[in-house]
């Protein structure tokens, strides 16, 4: 028999008409951040009811810009949560701020905001929360206790674009909200993020930052209309996006919705298929009124039932030419934390526990059914169930 390719636990799905607008932006002549960038941001403007989309060279820039526009003070706090990607933690670090981790809740795996208030000191100047794998962490209480201890909120939206919660969608309301077009997310831009806000202030020092503290962007610089004065207001980043990476999301916006309702039923049926599945503990979702954005499908091995552990099954699986991700060994368990924080692991014993059984199915929107199918057949000969 012949062996099915490998099929990974994410694609991008590119259309016809966006690798063209790439090639056609190739042909232009203007290649950097240019009309395609003022563009997209225009759509993702209108996209997020109006709030100012600033695009950066992926969400890990946008994270530390919207922190540094903050003006964090060495010792700040800011609360986030350890069921997430490096770069969280990352940036409120290389901004002059301390981590601060609040575990995450059993069911969602987004931040337990019953536990939120104890963290908050005197050195807490901003609120992160991630809305884990495009599910919206419950922003009420959130924003209700920034109101309280008037703090700042930077939502992680790497996994939201296009996501709701009690229904408005995610970075259409609120503080800062930062996105991520990397491929394996919802919508594409080869790398690339994005900024929303409606701070005029932070507007304006993330226009500065994104591209080395230069008063006036590039495209001003070398087009006909432009000028060659600019000014340097404080030192900034390379950190803008390009009209290559824009031609992409450009086309990848209006899929978007389509993209998510497509995640939506491939998860449904892995929902469905797995729940009587004693080897698996499911995401659960909220009582709130939410769109989940479907960015990842992450149940939990219960190695006791399954009789291998996640990191075994995961290679067991990919005998099988099935990719699993792993989304996210908990943060507080990597060394540069645990040794410049002195967390330990029971710290945050939810994340802990979550951290080592987690792992994220095949999901994409171009995944068929057949291909869902191999999944969940090779699912039942690695768990021993055939
Ligand atoms: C929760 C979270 N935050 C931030 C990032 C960083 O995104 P980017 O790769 O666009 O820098 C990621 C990327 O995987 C992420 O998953």
């Amino acid at each position: 028999m012949t062996e099915l390719p490998f099929l990974p636990f994410a694609k991008p799905a590119l259309s016809e008409a966006a690798i063209e607008e790439v090639v056609a932006t190739l042909r232009s002549g203007w290649i950097t951040t240019g009309p395609r960038v003022q563009k997209f941001e225009e759509m993702l403007t209108a996209y997020h009811g109006g709030r100012r989309a600033l695009c950066v060279s992926s969400a890990t820039a946008g994270l530390h810009v919207a922190l540094l526009a903050l003006n964090l003070e060495e010792g700040d706090e800011v609360i986030t949560s350890p069921m997430t990607f490096a770069a969280t933690l990352n940036c409120i670090v290389l901004a002059g701020g301390k981590p601060v981790l609040v575990d995450s809740e059993a069911g969602t795996l987004n931040m337990d905001v019953t536990k939120l208030e104890a963290a908050i000191t005197k050195r807490t100047r901003v609120i992160m929360p991630v809305h884990f794998a495009g599910l919206p962490v419950d922003l009420d209480p959130i924003y209700a206790l920034a109101a309280k201890h008037s703090l700042r909120v930077v939502e992680d939206c790497a996994h939201a674009i296009g996501a709701e919660y009690k229904g408005k969608r995610i970075g259409s309301f609120g503080d800062i909200q930062v996105m991520s077009f990397h491929p394996n997310k919802n919508m594409t831009t080869g790398e690339g993020g994005a900024v929303i806000t409606s701070d005029a202030d932070v507007i304006s020092k993330i226009e500065r930052l994104r591209f080395h503290g230069i008063d006036r962007n590039a495209f001003n610089r070398f087009a006909k209309s432009g000028s060659q004065q600019y000014d340097i207001a404080m030192p900034g980043f390379k950190y803008n996006m390009m009209d290559i990476q824009a031609a992409l999301g450009i086309h990848q916006l209006p899929e978007l919705d389509g993209f998510i309702d497509r995640r939506r039923r491939l998860a449904d049926i892995y929902s469905k298929e797995l729940s009587s599945w004693s080897e698996f503990t499911l995401p659960q979702a909220p009582a709130y009124a939410h769109r989940h954005a479907w960015h990842l499908f992450t149940p939990r091995l219960q190695t006791n039932k399954a009789g291998l552990d996640r990191d075994a099954f995961i290679n067991a699986m990919k005998t099988e030419n099935i990719g699993i991700g792993l989304h996210y060994q908990s943060a507080h368990t990597f060394s540069w934390y645990k040794d410049q924080y002195g967390w330990q692991p029971t710290d945050f014993p939810e994340s802990l526990r979550s951290g080592e059984r987690i792992m994220s199915l095949p999901l994409f929107p171009t995944m068929t059914e057949a291909e869902q199918d191999r999944v969940l057949k090779s699912l039942e000969k690695v768990l021993g169930r055939v």
